[in-house]
């Protein structure tokens, strides 16, 4: 529990003082939500004893400023280029006032839960371990059970929270509550045994690391070592290390640097990292297999986050920040994401901040943009709309989104992109999406927001990647496929600059979207679909930035160029 000097004997009071007092202290709503995402059904209400953590993120200060300086460490030519911040010098900028967790832990004490609350040691989350009925009474408002009918997954969530006036600005947000959580950004694994007789494609089209070391210019390279490829795993997603050795028996790049040929898993909040898992995850097997096969002889490793789907990104974030700077990942490469609106806006700020925190540290945070093209189920509000990804408008991370095609490379239909309803559009990519909107004459501009936060950034292939589960090979399609290609290869640059010296890149967009963006191919045919409901839905690639491809796919040694420079 928190204990400080000044507030403690109050906390204890108060703790002691009768139950009636919660009602005595009238809420106003915090944040509601008009129903749970379409996935999730409502069952009866939640057990008033079934056990709950609610976790209570208080409110940071400065955070403009601090954005500023984020954008300025990662900006190409300025003073603070490639200066990160220890999250001691980040704390000492946005750490939350000593009011706000006095605050907390007085509301919580007038709900006799003071003693159930703990607050984190970095002292910006109090995590609370109480009953439904508690957090009922804490929160003004009613638990419900609900069921994912895609996946089965329950969860007891509430749609409204309310909170006395007293607390309003001393918290960013209380989970789970009202967010209904993140899911996995799924490829679907077609076996196909042995690889050269599948009639599925020409064996000529498959993709796999030689294919990309030639695609994207990496082919020739000494071998690397410095730094550390991070890959994030999350529900129950785990590689398996004999899929990985049987992957990289057939695959592993010729000449090239991987004598390492494995990975080491963490586990954060809990989470497991199974020697040999009875079915090892299709994602986490082809973000550990292209991971590994590209990045050289560079140390890799998979982050297996336990817990509640909705805070997974608090988790690792969190977790990661918490490191050395030696002991973070210079990339980050995550495969799992969620419908921009079925986020709340206050999960979604926090959480994008979070990942401001680990670009100013350092680390580049790299996210497959989604299947769905412009979405699916595109209804926001009651009125028909472009369904965003998230953290697709998230401004702090790099989306890659998906080409097809080993030849000319051409938009993947389903690649995901779009405009952020939550976030605006930030100043580092305002030339290139303005000059494409300039160009646009799509005639759906009702359907998104033209002054979000455009995205993808950048783009990578996205079909036919070979990968083995099981002991079999078959291959597979999706974003998640880009997201692991497209940060390896950072990673290649990341670990030549360690080696001359010079900081990682950090945050990458300034410079994507800077000098490096002249370094991509771009790629300008084929286009994204999705909203099938609303006539023309999708984007077409053309020349220069486009929310189908982004800015291109990557040239190694193009980037590597451009990374000298700076
Ligand atoms: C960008 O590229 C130009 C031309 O090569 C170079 O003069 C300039 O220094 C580069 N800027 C940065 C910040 O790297
Ligand atoms: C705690 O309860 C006291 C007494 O009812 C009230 O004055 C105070 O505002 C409450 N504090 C919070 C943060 O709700
Ligand atoms: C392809 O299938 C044929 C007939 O089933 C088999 O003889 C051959 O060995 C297979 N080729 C490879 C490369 O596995």
């Amino acid at each position: 529990m928190f204990v400080s000097s000044s507030a403690a004997p109050a906390i204890l009071a108060l703790a002691g003082a009768a139950l009636a007092l919660p009602s005595t202290v009238p809420k106003r709503l915090f944040e509601s939500v008009d129903a749970a995402p379409p996935a999730w059904a409502k069952n009866e209400a939640a057990a008033k004893d079934e056990a709950i953590e609610l976790r209570i993120q208080l409110a940071h200060q400065n955070m403009p400023q601090f954005h500023q300086m984020a954008l300025d460490i990662a900006t190409p030519g300025h003073e603070k280029y490639g200066k990160h911040m220890s999250l001691e010098e980040i704390d000492a900028v946005i750490a939350p006032k000593e009011e706000s967790k006095q605050v907390v832990f007085e509301w919580l004490g007038n709900h006799s839960l003071a003693d159930s609350a703990v607050l984190t040691p970095r002292g910006n989350i109090v995590v609370v371990s109480t009953t439904v009925g508690e957090a009922e009474k804490l929160l003004g408002t009613e638990y419900h059970s609900y069921t994912n009918a895609e996946t089965g997954e329950k969860a007891s969530r509430a749609l409204s929270v309310s909170i006395p006036e007293a607390v309003f600005g001393h918290i960013e947000t209380v989970q789970p509550t009202t967010f209904f959580g993140f899911r996995e950004i799924k490829p679907t694994f077609t076996p196909h045994d042995p690889v050269r007789n599948d009639t599925n494609a020409p064996q000529a089209s498959y993709t796999t690391p030689t294919v990309l070391s030639t695609l994207y210019n990496f082919k020739s390279i000494s071998t690397l070592t410095k730094g550390k490829m991070g890959i994030a795993g999350f529900i129950k997603q785990w590689p398996s290390k004999s899929d990985l050795s049987t992957f990289l028996k057939t695959y592993a790049i010729s000449g090239f640097g991987n004598s390492g040929q494995t990975y080491t898993c963490t586990t954060v909040n809990s989470g497991q990292c199974p020697a040999s898992p009875a079915s090892a995850g299709t994602e986490a097997n082809l973000d550990v297999q292209y991971a590994r096969a590209i990045t050289s002889d560079i140390p890799n490793e998979f982050y297996s986050v336990g817990g509640n789907n909705n805070q997974i990104y608090e988790y690792l974030s969190e977790y990661l920040l918490g490191l050395s700077a030696a002991e973070r990942p210079n990339v980050i490469s995550v495969s799992y994401g969620g419908d921009e609106s079925s986020v709340t806006k206050s999960v979604a700020t926090t959480t994008c901040n979070q990942f401001s925190q680990l670009g100013a540290a350092g680390v580049s945070i790299l996210f497959a943009s989604g299947d769905s093209g412009v979405g699916s189920g595109c209804t926001i509000s009651g009125k028909k709309a472009y369904q965003p990804d998230f953290p697709g408008g998230c401004p702090w991370v790099t989306m890659v989104g998906g080409t097809t095609g080993t030849g000319t490379e051409k938009a993947w239909v389903d690649g995901g992109g779009g405009f952020s309803n939550y976030f605006d559009r930030p100043t580092w990519q305002s030339t290139q999406v303005q000059a494409w909107l300039s160009k646009n004459k799509d005639g759906n501009t009702q359907y998104y927001n033209t002054a979000g936060r455009a995205y993808p950034d950048v783009a990578a292939a996205a079909t036919y990647f070979e990968i083995v589960v099981g002991g079999r090979t078959g291959a597979v399609d999706g974003t998640s496929c880009a997201a692991p290609t497209f940060a390896s290869v950072i990673e290649l640059i990341n670990s030549g600059r360690l080696a001359a010296g010079k900081s990682a890149l950090g945050f990458l967009n300034p410079w994507l979207y800077g000098n490096a963006s002249n370094a991509l191919t771009d790629i300008t045919s084929g286009s994204i679909g999705g909203c099938a409901a609303i006539s023309g839905a999708g984007f077409t690639a053309i020349a220069g930035w486009d929310p189908a491809t982004g800015l291109g796919t990557p040239n190694y040694q193009k980037l590597l160029q451009v990374s000298n420079a700076t």
